[in-house]
């Protein structure tokens, strides 16, 4: 058959179902359109794999039941030609789904050609091949499952702050100036002025918080991160709540809150995407409030004696910025998220309220996620006082003119106020047990990748 031809179109009469729901069907005849997943072929009889995007079935097209035309197109049709199939769901306890299809008609949408065949087979194929065709590469199963996790995943967050008395405000990507350090900016030519693509919706929901309570946003951020690690992107998506009235113990009571919500919907709506990705969920299912709570004095403690003991290579001074290195072992310590709370001010951003007891400790939260995976969240309280405020912004060379607005938040009826932001490829990425937060998003942004 010529190239991009089909068989004749299927028109039937039975409904189209999708192959995650087919055993409603069982016993009728029905239609799934999708592709061509792979392909066993015994002599009368041929065995193609369809999938749809919502699973596999396999068919079984056998040569007296299907006219000439259509058995000739099925067989050796190539890998990800597009199909529409009619066919009769039968239950079988031997398929993977449970059911198979007996097929009366496959019409080909467009046949990949046998010249130019799809370039991601059913073998293994190196990670940097894989990046360079990740518009195909989605089509995985594996990769299908990871995507319907983050879906679930963001849908869980907005769900948990929306039925909390939660409104979503969304704050500006376009930005006059830093909120997470300057070293991490990306430029952009804005009309001849210079701005900046957010860091973080924080410092606006700050100002929407004010207005509405509890806020929280849900959009892309951006960091120009050189580093080349498994948990940096230069683009990703954080939710980030923000609560007027509250402390730091306010939402580090929410934040464990959050994962734990996040956590338990994908265990109940996830669970056979979580099981396809090979995700071990007897560690899940031990998520659940309360926390442990660590102190950075004690996060020092345990990481010098871990050091001591020859478990980790460097010694780590009080006063630095814990490391992945630190994380990963802080982290898989526990079997739940750990909360490393107050770390020195010097080494946390601007907006940071110091702690009345000790002002060199800025009051904030790094939320670390179990088995290694690092910082998922990252919170504080806000710096209430005008003069205090303006002080740090002078001392982390910020341009005061840029935050003028943001001062005024502690001019007229400010309150104490705190949030945090959650990386949704970092909570993925952990929830799914994935090596790599590149696997979590559909089109990866990093240091050395922009393509596709
Ligand atoms: O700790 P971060 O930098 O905190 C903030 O941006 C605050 N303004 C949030 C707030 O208080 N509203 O980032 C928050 C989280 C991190 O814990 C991590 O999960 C994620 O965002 N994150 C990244 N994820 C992927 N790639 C990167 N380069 C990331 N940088 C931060
Ligand atoms: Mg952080």
């Amino acid at each position: 058959m010529a190239e991009g031809q089909g068989t004749t179109a299927v028109e039937s009469k039975a409904p189209s179902a999708t192959i995650r729901d087919i055993g409603r069907h069982q016993g009728a005849r029905v239609v799934v359109r999708g592709w061509l997943y792979n392909l066993r072929e015994s002599g009368k009889l041929l065995f193609p794999i369809f999938r749809d995007g919502t699973g596999l079935i396999q068919g079984v097209v056998a040569k007296n039941a299907v006219s000439p035309e259509v058995f000739a197109a099925v067989k050796g049709l190539t890998q990800e030609s597009s199909v529409i199939v009619e066919g009769t769901v039968r239950a079988d306890q031997r398929a993977p789904g449970g059911y198979e299809l007996d097929v009366s008609n496959v019409q080909v949408v467009q046949r990949v050609p046998d010249a130019d065949p799809y370039p991601i087979s059913l073998k293994e194929h190196g990670v940097d091949f894989l990046m360079e065709h990740r518009h195909l590469w989605v089509r995985s199963t594996r990769q299908a499952a990871i995507l319907r996790v983050r879906a679930e995943i963001i849908k869980a967050a907005r769900d948990f702050f929306d039925d909390r008395g939660f409104t979503l405000t969304d704050p500006p990507i376009l930005t006059p100036a830093a909120c997470e350090g300057t070293s991490t900016l990306f430029p952009v030519d804005y009309f001849e002025e210079q701005a900046f693509l957010t860091q973080s919706g924080q410092l606006y929901i700050e100002a929407t918080a004010m207005a509405l309570g509890k806020v929280y946003s849900f959009g892309p951020t951006f960091r120009a991160e050189k580093s080349k690690t498994r948990r940096h992107l230069t683009e990703f998506w954080m939710v980030e709540p923000e609560v007027a009235y509250a402390t730091l113990d306010d939402i580090m009571e929410l934040g464990e809150g959050l994962i734990s919500f996040l956590v338990q919907r994908c265990l109940e709506k996830r669970r056979s995407e979580l099981e396809t990705i090979g995700r071990d969920l007897a560690r899940l299912e031990k998520i659940a409030p309360p926390f442990p709570r660590l102190s950075y004095d004690e996060a020092v403690a345990m990481l010098q004696e871990a050091h001591a003991k020859g478990a980790l290579e460097s010694r780590f001074e009080w006063g630095g910025d814990l490391g992945a290195p630190d994380e990963t072992y802080l982290s898989s310590q526990f079997d739940k998220p750990v909360m490393v709370h107050r770390y020195p001010a010097q080494v946390k951003a601007f907006y940071m309220e110091p702690d009345p007891q000790r002002p060199e400790l800025a009051l904030c939260v790094d939320v670390l996620a179990p088995e290694g995976y690092g910082e998922i969240i990252g919170g504080s309280q806000r710096i209430g006082s005008y003069d205090l405020l303006r002080q740090r912004i002078h001392e982390h060379g910020l341009p005061e003119e840029a935050f003028r607005w943001y001062l005024d938040l502690r001019k007229y009826g400010g309150v104490p106020h705190a949030g945090f932001g959650m990386g949704i490829e970092r909570a993925v990425a952990w929830i799914c047990g994935l090596e790599h937060v590149r696997e979590t998003i559909p089109f990866p942004r990093m240091i050395y990748r922009i393509y596709p």
